[in-house]
């Protein structure tokens, strides 16, 4: 009886540590603890896969929590700790802190998917008015590279039509294509290139693993090309030109052929 009643507490202990097999306890970012505006590298360190405090990543603690939170391949991770760890101020820095990733034009760029413009206010704390933004464009309950590559569209002409200040250089793009894509990389299929809403929802508006939702991290490890697939998917579907009908784009060119097509 005793027994039972020890062996109850403690599997209630280990349960409420750990709901889910090999998934770290999730916690809350607490006033001392740096954040940033990777909704992902927030949500790492909520489990605990980074340091919660978020600060301290080097190279070490950047793959060991993306390759035990979300099985990327650890050449991938490796490199995105590298083109993340100039956003330390310091020169030849070994490690850089959530809050290091919130200066702006450094990584952190305009038209974001769920963070507000540098210039209107905080561009690093979820902002539920901007991800509706974003949202509005996506159209159904399974997203896909067209419902993705719509929302981000739709917030660079909102920035640039409101915000003077909207910078969106080339590499600004590359990085967003990766971000866009991030969603169907990580808690989506790679075949189809599809994911669904709900995990995607959950995972920004709560900064966690969508687990309790039924996801489970991936089972083969995430590598490079996966990233430049997808990546590639949505710098196509952002694409606003359609092909042409078969046998009515000439008549259509002489159309307008007095205004100089
Ligand atoms: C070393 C690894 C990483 C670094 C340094 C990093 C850094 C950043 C930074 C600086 C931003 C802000 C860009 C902006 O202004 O919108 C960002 C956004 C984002 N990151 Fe990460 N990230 C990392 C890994 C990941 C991973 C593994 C995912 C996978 C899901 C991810 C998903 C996203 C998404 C979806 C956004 C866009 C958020 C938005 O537009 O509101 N990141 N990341
Ligand atoms: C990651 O994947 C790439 C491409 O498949 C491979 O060349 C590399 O060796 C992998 N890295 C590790 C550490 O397994
Ligand atoms: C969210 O973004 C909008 C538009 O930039 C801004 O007006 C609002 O103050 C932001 N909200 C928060 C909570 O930062
Ligand atoms: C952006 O990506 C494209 C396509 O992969 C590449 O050709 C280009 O050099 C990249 N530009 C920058 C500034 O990184």
């Amino acid at each position: 009886m005793r027994s039972t009643l020890i062996s109850a507490i403690l599997t209630s202990a280990l349960v409420s540590a750990n709901p889910h097999l090999g998934m770290p306890g999730w916690e809350p970012a607490g006033p001392d603890d740096f954040r940033g505006p990777c909704p992902m590298l927030n949500t790492l360190a909520n489990h605990n896969f980074l340091p919660h405090d978020g600060k301290g990543i080097t190279e070490e603690v950047a793959v060991q929590a993306l390759t035990a939170g979300l099985n990327f391949n650890a050449t991938l991770a490796a490199l995105m700790f590298k083109m993340a760890v100039v956003a330390n101020p310091e020169p030849k820095a070994t490690f850089f802190t959530l809050d290091h990733l919130n200066q702006h034009n450094v990584l952190e760029h305009d038209a974001s998917l769920s963070r507000s413009d540098a210039f209107f206010g905080n561009n690093h704390v979820f902002n539920k008015t901007i991800f509706d933004e974003t949202r509005a464009y996506w159209t159904g309950p399974v997203l896909d590279v067209n419902m993705l590559a719509n929302g981000k569209i739709a917030r660079q002409i909102n920035s640039k039509a409101y915000n003077p200040e909207y910078t969106f250089t080339e590499s600004m793009e590359n990085f967003s294509l990766g971000e866009v894509a991030a969603p169907i990389i990580v808690f989506g299929d790679l075949q189809t290139r599809t994911v669904d809403r709900a995990l995607i929802d959950y995972f920004f508006e709560n900064e966690r693993l969508p687990t309790e939702l039924g996801w489970t991290k991936p089972a083969n490890a995430l590598t490079q090309d996966d990233v430049l697939a997808v990546s590639q998917a949505i710098s196509e579907a952002a694409n606003l030109i359609t092909p042409s009908e078969p046998g009515h784009a000439g008549k259509r060119g002489d159309l307008h052929s007095g205004l100089g097509v």
